[in-house]
């Protein structure tokens, strides 16, 4: 076996493009195979179809490592591990569809020499229930990539993970060995338990989520800034900062689905999971709770004018899968409201999502005129804008729904601005416009 295993990439999606052009940047030979013809076409020629940063340049870095092709035959006979990445949708009872999973399992059919590494999130059991078609050459092996940030996170995790049949399993040592060069844990562990960490570390941190917006929706009754608040909890090293940061709920192509695929697996299994149930309810109501906080100041919302601030579920991505924006667009078209969005990566793919909503080439033109504006995706940019000067004198009303506590909101509130934050009661942002004005 040459220095570095070859490895094949089944997938060249989020994850699997990803995972292929890291692998590549350690070192490794890498056959990518996807099923569409014309995005094999377009990687071979050096073009990314996804916006993820740093992960063009590590194609075109790597190109003569990285091989692409729709010929799974090709990859089979390139490498012996193949890294499953194709995606596994969620049906609409809430399970995970597995089809893609299935037809990778039949076209590797009886092979002894090759394994398949499961980067796929999958049902707890799925591994198991593999092996009873395939007895060896299976290996768990989740990923914990987040959008946005998944280069830097391959390289740099906080875990490796990988579940195998026994300790000794060859397939399993291989795989520890792929992940040597980046120094980081390695749990080793069975599947099901490799199968569940993924799926629980998603719930936790979408609970996590869930947990700080109910706690702002209190803080706003009760006159408590959640930003405050999560600070003061975040310290605690048993809590930690992260995740705790209140907005108008979860969205991206994980979280909704693994949570309800948890929960939709425990209850295949006879156990009632309630905490997911509230976790997954908390999260639809919190979007919903963008629309009361508009009318709040406009009162009916037929033919009112909202700026929509952000498409994207998440900054720095493209992706709109489960985005907020798209529920909020909606919600606002059927109360009436006329609505323009704004993003600089993702308005392009959302395009077909948003209805009758006007797609503007800027964010001052989507407030140009506006009655209101929620900013729902904190791209850095929206920041910048000179929202005391040319904002103000653009929109119709100094409405701003900061759905992600993003902007200056002191210094929006001193410009004229009514602003609603989430989790901070609009009394202390009149105190502080107050303090502002003795100040100044
Ligand atoms: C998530 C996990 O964080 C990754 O570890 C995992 O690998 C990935 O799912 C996956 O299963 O593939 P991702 O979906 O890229 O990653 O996005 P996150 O950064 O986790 O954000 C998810 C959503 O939660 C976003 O809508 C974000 O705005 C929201 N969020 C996040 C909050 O509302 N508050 C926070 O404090 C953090």
């Amino acid at each position: 076996m040459p220095d570095r295993e070859p490895i094949g990439v089944i997938g060249a999606g989020w994850v699997g493009l990803v995972t292929a052009a890291c692998f590549a940047e350690l070192g490794h030979e890498v056959h990518c195979r996807d099923i569409v013809p014309e995005k094999v076409e377009a990687l071979r020629r050096g073009d990314v179809p996804i916006f993820e940063p740093g992960l063009a340049d590590l194609v075109e870095r790597n190109r003569e490592r990285l091989h692409f092709t729709t010929d799974m035959g090709e990859v089979m006979s390139g490498a012996e591990l193949l890294f499953c990445c194709v995606d596994t949708p969620p049906t609409y009872s809430g399970d995970a569809d597995l089809s893609r999973i299935e037809s990778v399992v039949r076209e590797l059919g009886e092979s002894h020499d090759h394994a398949i590494v499961m980067k796929s999130t999958v049902p707890v059991g799925t591994g198991r229930s593999i092996r009873r078609r395939r007895e060896t050459g299976y290996v768990a092996n989740p990923e914990f990539l987040q959008e946005g940030s998944a280069v830097h996170d391959f390289m740099h995790p906080d875990r490796v993970v990988v579940g195998s049949w026994d300790d000794s399993d060859e397939f399993g040592d291989r795989v520890v060995a792929l992940y040597e060069a980046l120094e980081a844990p390695i749990v080793r562990t069975d599947v099901a338990s490799a199968e569940m960490i993924k799926l629980a570390s998603n719930a936790f941190l979408a609970t996590k989520i869930s947990f700080i917006n109910e706690i702002a929706n209190v803080s706003e009754e009760l006159g408590a800034d959640v930003t405050e608040v999560a600070r003061g909890m975040g310290l605690d090293e048993r809590i930690g900062t992260q995740f705790l940061r209140a907005g108008i709920g979860y969205g991206g192509s994980c979280f909704p689905k693994d949570v309800s695929a948890l929960k939709q697996l425990a209850g295949n299994s006879g156990y009632h999971f309630q905490l997911l149930t509230a976790v997954i309810e908390v999260n639809e109501l919190q979007k919903r709770r963008t629309i009361g906080k508009l009318q709040k100041h406009l009162g009916s919302l037929v033919g009112k004018e909202i700026a929509l601030l952000g498409v994207a579920f998440k900054p720095n991505t493209d992706d709109v899968r489960e985005a907020t924006s798209l529920v909020l667009a909606a919600r606002l078209q059927s109360e009436g409201a006329h609505v323009r969005v704004y993003d600089p990566k993702a308005a392009g793919r959302a395009r077909e999502l948003l209805g009758s909503a006007q797609v503007t080439a800027s964010a001052l033109d989507a407030l140009t005129g506006a009655d209101a504006a929620v900013l729902v995706t904190e791209w850095p940019e929206f920041r910048e804008l000179d929202w005391a000067g040319e904002v103000k004198e653009r929109m119709a009303q100094p409405i701003v729904v900061d759905g992600r506590n993003f902007l200056d909101a002191e210094l929006l509130t001193a410009a004229g601005f009514r602003v609603e934050g989430i989790g901070r009661s609009s009394e202390r942002l009149s105190g502080s416009q107050e303090r502002v004005a003795r100040t100044s």
